[in-house]
């Protein structure tokens, strides 16, 4: 019977993924400005899907319909920009990753008793019903919010954590997750963080000087997306912003605020991956985030969204790679959470890096949200692109068993962040 179920689920497993036969990915590594241009200006043409983008120093990784492999190719070779094939068949792969996420639930299923897990990847309504449990259950110190709901109507969610229900004015940090759907590590180093704030608090400091603001799933739409349909899903899903919507759904979250909108980086086409939308905050589940930042402008001390992947720490000012008034303090409190991270990190593990987001990550892109946040006065903004032990598709897949592991580290960085700011700016 047990065997039979085991078997029922591999199947239905298998089932999924199904828009991914035939696709490939390649690994492009463009030798001059020149290649990369060339490579750039056949975004639309192939539709190409780049995981991880191309820089000169740097290889690319570029997922590829069947219907465009050989035109790209050929264009590939006309070029000579320098390639090779990186996973031969994407459905296959994302199917393996499937059964190594089930093998990893029958491994520890009888372990988790009711918490939380930090061994796996979770759907969307375990971590409503956690968030709605830590609500429940510590009343004095937590408040769930859900004002508003997400474009296909689910809640969107987050916590407040205070001693004393924010009435002391106390400097405000604010973290969010899962705006990117197929980033599935960040909203578990959000739900994290809520745990060492509610559950298990080792460090009463930051609750003394700080109020918190944690919202775990930002794109609950996507996330729900990703574990059902398809797996490299990164947009919303909203259908109402072009006349190509309803083929081509959803807008890029990180691309969708009023901060040099749809300027660098980005697309107008609604069926690419940063679509920008038909305007700034065209998405329910931005506006969401940026509601939090407007009620709480005056106190807000630090702001982080949690992205995936390459283990960098990014300030702002990402749409052209010039420094704000508050870079060095930016880069100090960035260094701190960097270096906190590196030592609790292990040693397969990239070394974290610091830096202005065009920099340090290589491409410029308007309208994101760290960038927005600064423009209306946060002094610390950073988006966080949390470890991706593979590369390519697999980055967004770090493998479960590494995800508690990331939280704990991920948590060192925001606790470092949040003292070292604290020291800087003193009692406010
Ligand atoms: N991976 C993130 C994205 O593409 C990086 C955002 C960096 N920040 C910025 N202001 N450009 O959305
Ligand atoms: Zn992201």
């Amino acid at each position: 019977m047990r065997l039979l179920a085991l078997v029922m689920l591999v199947a239905a497993v298998n089932a999924k993924h199904e828009i991914y036969k035939g696709w490939k990915s390649y690994i492009v590594k463009p030798e001059s400005y020149e290649q990369l241009e060339k490579l750039g200006s056949k975004l639309l043409e192939f539709e190409l899907d780049f995981v991880k983008n191309a820089a000169l120093d740097r290889e690319g990784i570029v997922l590829v319909k069947p219907e465009y492999q050989a035109g790209f190719l050929k264009f590939l070779s006309e070029e000579n920009i320098s390639h090779t094939v990186h996973v031969e068949d994407l459905k296959a792969q994302f199917d393996l990753e499937d059964q190594e996420i089930l093998k990893q639930e029958q491994r520890t299923r009888s372990i988790n008793g009711g918490r939380m897990p930090y061994d796996n990847y979770q759907p969307l309504n375990v971590i409503y019903e956690y968030i709605d449990r830590i609500a429940e259950q510590y009343p004095e110190t937590v408040t769930l919010v859900e004002n508003l709901r997400s474009f296909e109507g689910r809640p969107l969610k987050y916590l407040k954590i205070s001693r004393d229900n924010f009435q002391s004015n106390k400097p405000v940090i604010f973290i969010d997750g899962g705006m990117h759907a197929r980033e599935w590590i960040s909203p578990p180093t959000v739900t994290y963080a809520i745990h060492k704030l509610v559950e298990n608090l080792t460090e009463p400091d930051l609750l003394e000087r700080y109020d918190w603001i944690l919202f775990p799933v930002a794109n609950p739409d996507g996330y729900s997306f990703t574990h059902t349909s398809t797996r490299m899903w990164r947009k919303t899903r909203s259908t109402d912003q072009h006349a190509l919507s309803r083929q081509c759904p959803g807008v890029d979250g990180n691309r969708n605020f009023d901060f040099a909108w749809n300027t660098v980086g980005t697309s107008n086409n609604p069926c690419t991956d940063t679509y920008a939308g038909s305007r700034p905050f065209s998405e329910v589940e931005v506006r969401a985030v940026n509601a939090v930042i407007e009620e709480y402008l005056d106190r807000m001390l630090i702001y982080i969204t949690m992205h995936s992947y390459g283990s960098l720490i990014l300030y702002p000012w990402g749409h052209d790679g010039s420094l704000s008034q508050n870079a060095l303090t930016l880069h100090r409190v960035g260094i701190a959470m960097g270096e906190a991270i590196d030592n609790l990190s292990l040693p397969s593990f990239r070394r974290y890096r610091v830096g202005n987001s065009l920099l340090t990550i290589g491409y410029g892109a308007s309208g994101a949200a760290e960038d927005y946040a600064h423009s209306r006065g946060v002094p610390l903004t950073y988006t966080y692109e949390l470890p991706g032990t593979g590369f390519g598709t697999q980055g967004f897949h770090l493998n479960p068993r590494y995800i508690h592991q990331v939280c704990i580290e991920t948590w060192g960085g925001v606790v470092a962040g949040a003292r070292s700011a604290a020291s800087i700016y003193g009692k406010k």
